[in-house]
């Protein structure tokens, strides 16, 4: 098996990589960057630490997309991250040039390929890679509501000072501020969160939650998060590749799901060695659906923005 990060050597596709190759996902990972000097170093710096981890995986750097040739997986991580006061939607017009030169170019050598993209705005992002890669629905995933659930789940263990393993949750909706976190979906082993947080305490986590991604910025200052978005588009590879049939919230596209077609957007998903192998459709009352359906009409409405830029 063989993965290629695009943007691997950045902060997000560097992690990627660096958690598949200490769990042996795969037998060869690429780092396929324009910076093609930080990606063979990078490259090879991770090589050499896997005897410490006693793993055999093989990673190389290149910026020749011939070196990716029959990949198994694509992962584009590609493209500018947030700075203070950016939104994801401000990386809209930089990324859709990037993404879509990047998808364009590593399905040609790799036509099989499933593509798991994290680019932002993502939901938009996977959304264009579709329409470049002219792949079908199943094959490509968008990596978000996995982190964005993740935060949440943190959030909820912090508060309840209980194991982040023992939280269960979903995140659903277009990565950005008008993300659904689902209280009335969310258990602690089972027993319902509402059960043991007040409302107004779990209305500031899940405001916190929409927030994650710029608390971080806000902190780091000139980037954004890379340890847990790196390590969550490993988990679709994962997924994928030893056909977990892991039930996740991904983006993928609608084709009338949830009441919606043509857009990409997160919802929970089963991920197999088929990629997407089935979207789980929930029951969402009023409420929850008033805001799935403003997430995704954001989403709607700057897919527009980015087909008019690279249509
Ligand atoms: P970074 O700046 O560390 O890495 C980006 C890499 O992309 C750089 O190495 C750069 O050389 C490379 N690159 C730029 N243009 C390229 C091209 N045409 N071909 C190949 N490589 C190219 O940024 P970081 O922190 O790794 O973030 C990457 C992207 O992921 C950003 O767009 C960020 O907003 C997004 N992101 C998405 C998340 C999500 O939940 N979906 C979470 C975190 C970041
Ligand atoms: C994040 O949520 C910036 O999308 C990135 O950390």
């Amino acid at each position: 098996m063989k993965v290629t990060v695009i943007g691997g050597a950045g902060n997000v596709g560097a992690t990627c990589a660096q958690i598949l190759a200490n769990k042996e996902v795969v037998e060869e990972i690429w780092l396929c960057d324009v910076a093609e000097g930080v990606a063979k170093g990078k490259g090879l710096d991770m090589y050499e630490s896997m005897p410490i981890f006693n793993a055999s995986t093989k990673i190389f750097g290149t910026k020749d997309y011939a070196d990716t040739a029959n990949s198994d997986i694509i992962v584009i991580t590609a493209g500018i991250a947030r700075k203070p006061g950016m939104s994801r939607d401000d990386l809209l017009k930089i990324n859709s040039g990037i993404v879509s030169s990047c998808a364009e170019q590593a399905v040609k050598y790799s036509p099989n390929a499933f593509f798991v993209i994290v680019s932002n705005p993502l939901d938009v992002m996977t959304y264009v890679a579709i329409q470049k890669t002219k792949l079908p629905r199943n094959k490509v995933i968008g990596m978000a509501g996995i982190l964005d659930t993740a935060r949440y789940r943190t959030f909820l263990s912090m508060e309840l000072g209980i194991s982040v393993k023992d939280i269960h949750a979903l995140v659903l909706g277009g990565h950005g501020d008008t993300m659904v976190p689902l209280p009335r979906y969310t258990t602690v082993n089972g027993i319902p969160v509402t059960d043991l947080i007040e409302k107004d305490k779990l209305d500031a986590i899940c405001e916190r939650t929409a927030n994650g991604g710029g608390e971080i910025v806000k902190y780091l200052q000139t980037g954004s998060a890379w340890y847990a978005p790196g390590t969550a588009a490993a988990q679709i590879v994962e997924a994928i590749v030893k056909n977990q049939k892991r039930l996740l919230p991904c983006t993928v596209l609608l084709d009338g799901e949830y009441g919606y077609k043509n857009v990409c957007v997160g919802v929970p998903i089963i991920i197999g060695k088929n990629g997407v192998e089935k979207i789980v459709e929930l029951k969402l009352d009023k409420d929850e659906k008033a805001l799935f359906d403003k997430s995704a009409q954001h989403v709607e409405k700057t897919i527009k923005e980015a087909m008019e830029l690279v249509g």
